[in-house]
């Protein structure tokens, strides 16, 4: 991704007051996805200006679709959906294109994509989206990097994943929300956003249960008809504020929370000295001077620690007092922040999977480079907390999954600003 933006940092203000979290994106995605479905005009509400919105957005624009962004909202009609062939530049750019596939094949019954981009986190395959789809009688023809999916012949089924796949559950599930039968997905992933898609399709009048458990239902009906929908608010921003205000010794109130979702973040800041209220739709936490460090931090899928808050935590590990071990077990190559975490004085070892962080007294300002997603906003959090000044370069990688975080950032008290680089 071009280098053309960057986040200055002046570190050392702590991070303080009040926030209101929009929707997520990790729900937004294949909600945008599921549009396609309704004969009507779909309106997303709270749905966040990010660029990885924007890229389906355009994905949807280019199979025929009307997508209009408004002031927190998208509005999407599907009535000129003619095309099945995924555009290749934009599919390269956002792994989420893949959702496309089950919703394609489910209303126009044959789809062809790329193999889908997204951050370099990893070999990140779509064995499971294509299994789960045969399990639907799609028959699917790879053929030089693209991927020719034919619906002539689905049928609902029984779906069986051997690994809890987000993506390749939703892709499921919107694939037979419009097949006449029963399917079901047995192991199922059970994130808080695949039950944000089951609200969406039934808000359309689909007729999909289970979702929060290992075994979803999906009733396949005729037709779904258009709908308003308020997605779930995104749990990974407000863990990243949780640790930007747990790194500056903060003091941060998250509205429009839903504490269940941000529970295994809450529990890990508490283990390093933080506190922690909550109330219906808010967490509220404040930070000790020096955060002390938790003992071992597993990412694992829903509900345990999530993979999208590991690099944010260990950035946070960085000044804890004593030393912690994180092993990342769900994707393969999410440590690549951490060669710029030790450029910033931090004491990380990388066995594998493993990182083993000893905590120093204080990060020092450097020019350092977002990787990924997850791993840029984890070297800004780092950045709040250090001594002078940092530049992190690639504000685009950041972009895709936070809206203009330097505002957010800087209305709660730091020193943050886009710079061209
Ligand atoms: N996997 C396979 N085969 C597949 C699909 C996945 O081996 O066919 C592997 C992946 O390579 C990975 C693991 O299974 O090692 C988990 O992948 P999963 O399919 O569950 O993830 P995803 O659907 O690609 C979503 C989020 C990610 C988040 C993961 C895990 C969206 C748009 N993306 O990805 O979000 O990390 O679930 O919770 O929902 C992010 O927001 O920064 C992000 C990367």
């Amino acid at each position: 991704m071009e280098n053309v933006e960057g986040f200055r940092v002046l570190g050392g203000e702590k991070i303080e007051g009040q926030v209101r979290l929009q929707g997520a994106k990790n729900a937004v995605l294949p909600i945008l996805a599921a549009a396609l479905l309704p004969e009507g005009e779909t309106v997303i509400r709270d749905c966040p200006d990010i660029r990885d919105v924007h890229a389906m957005a355009g994905i949807l624009r280019q199979l025929g679709c009307r997508c209009q962004a408004g002031r927190n909202e998208m509005r999407v009609s599907s009535a000129g959906l003619t095309g099945w062939e995924m555009p290749d530049g934009l599919s390269k750019q956002i792994r989420s294109s893949i959702f496309l596939l089950g919703p394609i094949l489910g209303k126009l019954r044959r789809a062809t994509v790329t193999y889908p981009g997204g951050c370099e986190i990893g070999l990140r395959p779509i064995d499971l989206h294509l299994k789960g789809l045969r399990a639907l009688g799609v028959s699917v023809r790879e053929d030089g990097g693209v991927i020719r999916c034919d619906g002539g012949n689905m049928h609902p089924g029984d779906v069986y994943f051997d690994y809890p796949s987000v993506g390749a559950t939703e892709n499921v599930m919107m694939a037979a929300a419009l097949l006449p039968g029963v399917t079901t997905v047995h192991n199922a992933a059970r994130e808080p956003e695949i039950e944000d898609l089951q609200g969406f399709l039934n808000a359309m009048g689909g007729r999909v249960s289970g979702a929060g458990t290992q075994v979803i239902r999906i009733e396949g009906v005729e037709k779904l008809r258009s709908a308003a929908y308020t997605p779930i608010p995104d749990r990974i921003v407000g863990g990243t504020l949780l640790c930007a205000a747990a790194v500056t010794g903060g003091e941060i109130s998250l509205d429009n929370a839903r504490p269940a979702d941000l529970l295994p973040v809450a529990e890990k800041l508490k283990e390093m000295g933080c506190g922690v209220e909550t109330e219906k739709t808010r967490v509220r936490l404040w930070a000790p001077a020096r955060l002390r460090a938790f003992s071992c931090l597993q990412t694992q899928p829903h509900p345990g620690f999530p993979t999208d808050m590991q690099a944010q935590m260990l950035a946070a590990a960085c000044t804890a007092e004593g030393t912690g071990v994180i092993v990342e077990n769900v994707f393969e190559n999410r440590l690549s922040h951490v060669a710029d975490l030790c450029r910033m004085g931090a004491d990380i070892r990388v066995s594998g999977r493993t990182a083993v962080v000893t905590g120093v007294k204080k990060l020092h300002g450097a020019r350092v480079s977002a990787r990924d997603l997850r791993g840029g906003a984890a070297l800004v959090i780092a950045a709040l907390g250090a001594e002078g000044e940092t530049t992190v370069e690639n504000a685009a990688l950041i972009d895709r999954g936070y809206a203009r975080l330097e505002s957010t950032l800087a209305c709660l008290g730091a020193k943050i600003e886009r710079i061209p680089l």
